[in-house]
């Protein structure tokens, strides 16, 4: 074998073993990608469907019509003569108007049947719902602090029909409090209701942070 042939071949073997290195070198990164977007989907995804039930009200209410046939919010939730917050009317606020049917409406007749007649409660679910631990008050926040009703729950007094409640299985929170951004991100006020959403306010309002304030 001549010197030159041996340098010929040991240049192709090189050539060979760089093609082979860079491509092994890419599987990695490829699976790295590949698994990331796996788990990506799980996270983002699945995981949320997996975690959170959902419910429907029992009636699908909506908020434009009658707050345009009644004029106001206090209408149905006002503050009573001792200052605590009538919170969801009763069936009895809406028989005044629905003793007997005024249109063809599906769910007017459902309301009608199934609760107004036999006398019953709705058994509405309250996204704002907080555990029994803590201790709320309206009229220390809409009649002292002066805020809008917006600004906790966000522009349901405008909508047209209720959304789905949904429910943490885990902690049985209300969606809305423990936020619809799986990564906690806010971008409204009314996002996310936790202790520290409670306490930024506060802190910003020089408001008394002791444990004893919202846990009684
Ligand atoms: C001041 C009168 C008034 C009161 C009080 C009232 N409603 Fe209504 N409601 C109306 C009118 C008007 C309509 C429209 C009727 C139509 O044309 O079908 C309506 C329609 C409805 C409908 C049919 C859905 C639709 O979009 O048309 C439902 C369901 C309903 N109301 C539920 C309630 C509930 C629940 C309450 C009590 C919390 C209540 N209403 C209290 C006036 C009232
Ligand atoms: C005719 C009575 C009526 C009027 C007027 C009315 N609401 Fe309601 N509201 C209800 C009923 C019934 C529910 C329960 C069903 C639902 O969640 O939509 C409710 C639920 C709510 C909730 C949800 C609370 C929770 O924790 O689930 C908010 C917030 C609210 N109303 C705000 C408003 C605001 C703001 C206005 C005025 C712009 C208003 N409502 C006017 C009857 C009324
Ligand atoms: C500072 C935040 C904040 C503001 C402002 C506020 N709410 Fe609430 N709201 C809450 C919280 C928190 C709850 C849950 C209370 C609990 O679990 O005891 C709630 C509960 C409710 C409920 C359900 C009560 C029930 O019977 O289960 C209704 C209805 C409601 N709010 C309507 C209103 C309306 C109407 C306004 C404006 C007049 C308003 N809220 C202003 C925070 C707020
Ligand atoms: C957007 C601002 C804001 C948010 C959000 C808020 N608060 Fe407040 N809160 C206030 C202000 C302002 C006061 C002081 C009101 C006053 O006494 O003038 C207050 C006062 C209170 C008080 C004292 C009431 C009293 O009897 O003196 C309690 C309890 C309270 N908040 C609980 C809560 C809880 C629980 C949450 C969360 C679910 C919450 N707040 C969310 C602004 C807020
Ligand atoms: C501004 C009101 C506020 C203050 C002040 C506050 N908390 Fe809370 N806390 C809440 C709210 C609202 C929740 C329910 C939502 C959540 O879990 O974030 C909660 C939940 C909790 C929980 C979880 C309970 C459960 O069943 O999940 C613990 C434990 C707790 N608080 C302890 C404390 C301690 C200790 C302090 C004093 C250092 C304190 N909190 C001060 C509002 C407050």
């Amino acid at each position: 074998m001549s010197t030159s042939e041996e340098k010929e071949r040991n240049v192709a073997g090189g050539e060979q073993r760089t093609e082979g290195s860079s491509w092994r070198f890419l599987v990695p990164v490829i699976a790295f990608f590949a698994g990331f977007l796996v788990f990506l989907c799980i996270g983002w995804g699945i995981f949320p469907k997996i975690l959170y039930s959902e419910k429907q009200q029992p009636i699908d209410f909506n908020h434009q019509l009658h707050v345009d046939e009644m004029g106001d919010c206090e209408a149905c939730h006002y503050f009573r003569e001792d200052g605590s917050f009538s919170g969801i009317p009763k069936s009895e606020n809406c028989i005044e108007c629905h003793e007997s049917a005024m249109g063809e409406h599906p769910e007017e007749a459902k309301l009608i049947d199934q609760y107004i007649e036999p006398g019953k409660e709705i058994p509405w679910l309250s996204y704002a719902r907080q555990p029994d631990c803590v201790f709320f008050s309206h009229a220390a926040h809409v009649r002292m602090a002066g805020l809008d009703c917006m600004t906790c729950h966000g522009p349901i007094g405008e909508s047209e029909h209720t959304r789905p409640y949904q429910y943490n299985r885990l902690t049985k929170y209300s969606r809305d409090i423990w936020g619809w951004n799986i990564a906690g991100i806010k971008t409204n006020t009314w996002d996310r209701m936790k202790m520290d959403d409670c306490a930024e306010c506060h802190e910003e309002n020089g408001t008394n942070q002791a444990c004893f304030v919202c846990h009684k």
